[in-house]
C-alpha cells in the first residue's frame, strides 16, 4: 500500500505535445517537428547543466527550467531556420505557463486524495512556472506538495532530485510510487528506489538498459488499477 503517489510534472500531468498546435500556427508545416525537437533540446540542456558539474550546491551552470525553456525554444527556432519573433516567443511561452493538462489528471488526483494517499509533483519545473501550470489546471486542492529540484539546482535524473521526495514526506522509499510518462524519468526512479508506473500514452518501447517499469499503462487513470 502506497502512502505518496508523486507525478512528473511535464509531458504526465501536463501535454507538452500540446504546443505543437501553437506551434504549427506560426509555422506551418514544422509545427510537430518544433515540439519534439524542443522538448529533446530543452531536456539536453537540463542534462548538460548538471552533468558538467554535479556538485551538492547546485550546478554552477545552473539556470532555472523556464530559462532553459526559453532558450532551447530560441536554439531550435534557429536550427529549423524559423523566424522567432518576440511575439511569437511570447505566445509560445505564454502557452507553455498555461500548458493543458491530460483529460484525467484532476480525476486521478482527486480520486488518490479521496483513498487518503498523499500527492505530490516532483519536477524540473522552477517553482513560478509550476505554480502556475498547477493553478490554471485547477489541481492544487489535489496536491499535498509540489517539489521543485530547484532547491538542489541539479535536474532530474540525479539522485539528490528524487531524494527530495523522502525530504518532503515523512515517508520511506518503498512507500512512493512514482509515476511519470518520460521513460528516462521512469528508469531513474527505479534506480532510485521507487516503485514506478511508467504511462506509456504512445505505445513506445521501454528503454533498453536498465530494469523495466513495476507497472506501466497507457493512460494516467491506469494508476488507479495499482493502488
Ligand atoms: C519534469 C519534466 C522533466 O516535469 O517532465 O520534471
Amino acid at each position: 500500500m502506497y502512502k505518496l503517489i508523486a507525478f512528473d510534472a511535464y509531458g504526465t500531468l501536463f501535454d507538452v505535445y500540446s504546443m505543437g498546435q501553437l506551434a504549427e500556427e506560426l509555422f506551418p508545416g514544422h509545427g510537430q517537428a518544433l515540439a519534439l525537437m524542443w522538448r529533446d533540446r530543452q531536456i539536453e540542456y537540463t542534462r548538460l547543466v548538471t552533468m558538467s558539474d554535479p556538485s551538492p550546491n547546485g550546478s554552477k551552470h545552473y539556470l532555472p527550467f523556464w530559462e532553459l525553456t526559453i532558450r532551447s525554444l530560441r536554439y531550435v527556432c534557429k536550427r529549423m531556420d524559423l523566424d522567432l519573433t518576440e511575439t511569437y516567443e511570447k505566445r509560445l511561452m505564454d502557452q507553455y505557463a498555461k500548458l493543458t493538462g491530460f483529460e484525467d489528471s484532476l480525476q486521478v488526483l482527486k480520486t488518490i486524495k479521496q483513498k487518503g494517499i498523499s500527492t505530490a509533483i516532483l519536477s524540473n519545473g522552477s517553482r513560478e512556472m509550476l505554480a502556475t501550470v498547477v493553478q490554471s489546471n485547477g489541481l492544487e486542492p489535489y496536491l499535498d506538495k509540489v517539489v521543485t529540484i530547484e532547491e538542489v539546482r541539479l535536474f532530474k535524473t540525479v539522485p539528490q532530485a528524487y531524494e527530495l521526495l523522502l525530504k518532503a514526506f515523512p515517508v520511506k522509499k518503498e512507500d512512493i510510487l512514482f509515476v511519470s510518462s518520460n521513460a528516462w524519468d521512469a528508469l531513474a526512479a527505479k534506480w532510485y528506489g521507487f516503485d514506478v508506473f511508467w504511462v506509456n500514452r504512445l505505445g513506445h518501447p521501454f528503454e533498453e538498459i536498465g530494469e523495466k517499469p513495476t507497472y506501466a499503462g497507457n493512460s494516467l487513470s491506469q494508476v488507479l488499477e495499482v493502488i
